[in-house]
């Protein structure tokens, strides 16, 4: 009944209001040439900030990482983006494509998804990709109707047998889920549909973000065919007080191995993750736990925290992230959009916005109690003119060059071995908050266990730098490692969002070395703290340390020294991205 009521009120609109019509058919014609700007991109030299391996569209606005998949060989990464310009447009995003062979370099296909049903008209939002039975890719997105309501729409290949999926249609029967009355789901908060897992009744599940007042929820569904879908009688999950959810992901992973499990697996070796992207803070939180695929319904193991307080894939930018199973390489492999913390007329100067992080795989931690994340292994194929600097004290307020490297598009790894722990800092009880305790404890306030790490992007007279870094605190009855990235003195320029990031890392520093890798990419440094246990991105922009005169150095400002135990860092080459 409602959805007639929109038809209706589609064509209505469509024979009563000619100039409207017209305007999205010109607006189409923008959407299926855009790839041609690739010709207009712009010199690295002009454009200091756009990144030489990270995912981007060559210019304009990209956010949510969209139906990532592999199919046939292929990779397919679908992304939100506004063809009109380099700022969030609402009603005009749609869903730009491109394919890759190695998730390194990628080939821009045309536009896979826009407005052009009434179900999707005023916008074509994020959503997934699930291999069905038949080894079909099923597209489920969010769509804006006429009446600005949130409903999920179905999209299939025209022809499945083209590995590059260059054509998508439009199921007739969209919407396939929509808020109606009997099922009291608030129409401007229903979106993002995740890839769908197969019950072992032969029914497929999804599940969409939500919130009722201020509890956050996944609204669970069910369907035979893919194309109708029931609304399951409980949520799969909610949490008080979370806000909207939103591009909700939930996943598998093995309580015993790093490998990945597709999407349906189910057993006694298996764990789920549920990540729900808060809109209130704009945090990626997630929650390891026990799903009881009888009662469809997920439950947290106890500890694990939903909410702000719950763990985080990453503690600086990391949003609307979707992970998805590489078959090719039994591998689940996390994607999500890192924005920008440049002001809006430096993004619109610049003529884009948004990047994509290194898709990261993902596992389980041996402790079961967190997940462990870390570049995908083919990033390495960038790696060039290596160098290795050999093991070495570093003392107390010293700082080393790492030379030889480019240092505006690097790889580096270090690692730390520590010793005198009697003279570490005594862990204040009240200093629950990492983030608040990096920002106080910057690189120039001496401790004697740390602060140690990398300066990255750092001008030759230190005017400009971002540092990555550690400091080791004596805690109850452990040390307690914090990790933070400061973006304090990243750049000259005072518009940018220059927040301090800081998490705590579950690392014995007593027993165990205490690695970080940092992935420098022009104006963002991904950061890995214990192999992956805490993770840090940001996004800075300096004035003087870019391109050639960007330094990289590794630096101690404890009073204690620290052994560095390994310094590897590589040039990175470009990419072919789009
Ligand atoms: C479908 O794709 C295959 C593989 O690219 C191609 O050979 C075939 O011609 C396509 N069929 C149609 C109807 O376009
Ligand atoms: C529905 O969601 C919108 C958008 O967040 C919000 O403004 C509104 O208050 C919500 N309505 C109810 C009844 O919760
Ligand atoms: C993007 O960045 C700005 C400023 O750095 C921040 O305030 C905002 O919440 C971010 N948005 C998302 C979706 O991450
Ligand atoms: C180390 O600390 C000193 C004293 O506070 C400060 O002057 C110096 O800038 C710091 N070094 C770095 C790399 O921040």
């Amino acid at each position: 009944m409602a959805i007639f009521f929109m038809r209706l009120f589609f064509y209505f609109f469509v024979l009563h209001f000619g100039h409207g019509v017209f305007e999205l058919e010109a607006s189409h014609h923008v959407y299926h040439t855009f790839q041609n700007l690739e010709e207009s991109a712009v010199s690295a030299t002009s454009q200091p900030y756009r990144t030489g391996y990270h995912f981007q569209p060559p210019k304009n606005w990209m956010n949510d990482p969209n139906g990532p998949m592999i199919y046939k060989g292929i990779y397919h990464l679908f992304y939100q983006y506004n063809p009109k310009g380099a700022v969030k447009g609402k009603g005009s995003i749609v869903w730009a494509h491109s394919t890759s062979r190695d998730l390194v370099n990628w080939t821009p296909q045309k536009v896979a998804i826009y407005p052009s049903q009434p179900s999707d008209i005023d916008g074509t939002w994020s959503g997934s990709a699930t291999i069905l039975q038949d080894g079909t890719p099923a597209l489920l997105y969010t769509g804006i109707n006429p009446l600005h309501q949130q409903v999920q729409n179905l999209a299939l290949p025209k022809n499945s047998s083209d590995p590059y999926l260059l054509e998508w249609v439009k199921s007739p029967k969209n919407a396939v889920m929509a808020p109606a009355p009997e099922n009291q789901i608030n129409a401007s908060s229903f979106r993002d549909p995740t890839t769908a897992w197969l019950g072992v009744d032969g029914r497929w599940r999804v599940i969409i973000g939500s919130k009722i007042n201020r509890k956050g929820l996944a609204y669970l569904y069910r369907s035979k065919d893919f194309v109708h879908w029931i609304k399951a009688k409980r949520p799969l999950h909610s949490a008080k007080n979370t806000g909207m959810w939103e591009c909700v992901d939930f996943f598998p992973v093995s309580v015993n191995s790093p490998v990945g499990f597709d999407t349906s697996t189910l057993g006694p070796t298996v764990k789920h993750v549920l990540k729900a992207s808060l809109d209130d803070t704009k945090h990626d939180y997630y929650t390891i736990g026990e799903y009881d695929h009888a009662k469809d319904i997920y439950i947290p193991d106890e500890g694990s925290l939903d909410g702000d307080s719950g763990l985080r894939y990453d503690y600086g930018k990391f949003y609307a992230s979707k992970t998805f199973f590489d078959s090719a390489k039994n591998r689940r492999l996390l994607w999500a959009w890192l924005n920008e913390s440049s002001s809006v007329s430096d993004d619109i100067k610049k003529g884009w916005a948004g990047i994509q992080a290194i898709p990261r795989a993902v596992w389980l931690d041996k402790s079961g109690k967190q997940l462990v994340q870390w570049p995908i292994e083919e990033i390495e194929m960038l790696r060039t003119n290596p160098v290795h600097l050999p093991s070495q004290d570093l003392k107390g307020g010293s700082v080393l060059e790492v030379p030889s490297v480019t240092a505006a598009q690097a790889d580096v790894e270090i690692t730390f071995k520590l010793s005198n722990f009697r003279k570490a800092e005594v862990l204040d009880p009240s200093w629950t908050n990492p983030q608040l305790l990096c920002s106080q404890k910057g690189t120039s306030v001496r401790g004697s266990l740390g602060p140690f790490g990398l300066l990255v992007l750092a001008s030759k007279g230190m005017q400009e730098y971002t540092s990555v870094f550690f400091r080791i605190f004596k805690g109850q009855n452990k040390h307690v490692v914090l990790m933070c990235s400061d973006q304090s003195r990243s750049s000259l320029n005072p518009d940018n969002d220059k927040t301090t990031y800081g998490t705590f890392v579950d690392v014995d520093p007593v027993h165990k070395q205490l690695s970080l890798r940092s992935l420098i990419d022009r104006s963002v440094v991904e950061s890995f703290g214990g192999q992956g246990k805490s993770c840090i991105s940001a996004r800075v922009y300096p004035t003087l340390a870019i391109n050639k005169a960007a330094h990289l150095y590794a630096f101690n400002n404890g009073s204690e020294s620290v052994t560095i135990t390994r310094l590897s860092a590589w040039s990175m080459k470009k990419a072919h991205i789009n």
